[in-house]
């Protein structure tokens, strides 16, 4: 979800603005993807890297977590979402992990629609982490499957589609293993201006691409 600072920067307001605009995009993508019975989404919402920006804006972030958390409890419930945190959110306010925490477990019970949030994530120490815990389980080789269930993203399947707005054409440390072989989106639009329309757009462009996944499928 880029580009929430340009856009309030073109309007001249402040940086959590623009964050605030992207909340809206948030909630009509969710609605979007069940409309469209989407299994699994997830949102990068906050990056390991995201902590040398300007403590005024990670502050800012911060208080829209928790307050979206607040406002969009019973929706979450009503909408038979199931929310899951990727990322470590150890460096959080207690508060803040306490109410994350109270999300991810009132949610659990839900069967809708899987919906992620990447808060404090990166994917290098993601990897890093599943290497780790895998390695204390079991002696010898590990096999990927020893890994994968060692990932934030434990039980779910890789990623199909990647969507990334704002006009950079880079991954960011995003979801580096679960996205071997994903199709990539990469769009200009603004997060805070993505609408259901280029959901819609994204989800013809994966639908009219052939995956091979290495394999001659469909090749003369
Ligand atoms: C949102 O967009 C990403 C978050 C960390 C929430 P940006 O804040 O990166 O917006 P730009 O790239 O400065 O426009
Ligand atoms: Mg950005």
């Amino acid at each position: 979800m880029d580009g929430n600072g340009r856009w309030a920067k073109k309007r001249l307001l402040p940086r959590i603005a623009g964050h605030k605009k992207g909340l809206n995009s948030i909630q009509v993508i969710i609605k979007s993807a069940i409309n469209y019975n989407i299994p699994t989404a997830t949102l990068y919402a906050f990056s390991t890297e995201n902590w040398n920006r300007p403590s005024e804006e990670i502050n800012g972030l911060m208080n829209l977590f928790s307050d979206s958390i607040k406002s969009q409890r019973n929706k979450v419930i009503e909408n038979n979402i199931r929310v899951r945190v990727l990322g470590d959110i150890g460096i959080f306010t207690k508060k803040l992990q306490s109410e994350i925490k109270t999300l991810v477990k009132e949610s659990s019970i839900n069967t809708g629609l899987q919906l992620n949030i990447a808060l404090n994530y990166g994917a290098r120490s993601e990897i890093l982490m599943a290497v780790n815990k895998a390695a204390i389980k079991k002696k010898g080789a590990l096999l990927e499957k020893d890994l994968i269930d060692n990932l934030y993203t434990n039980g779910m399947p890789d990623v199909d589609l990647l969507i990334r707005t704002g006009g950079q054409r880079r991954l960011s440390n995003f979801l580096l293993w679960q996205i071997a072989y994903s199709e990539l989106y990469f769009i200009d639009t603004l997060w805070p201006d993505f609408s259901d329309k280029d959901l819609v757009n994204a989800l013809y462009f994966f639908q009219n691409t052939e995956r091979k996944f290495g394999n001659l499928k469909g090749e003369k």
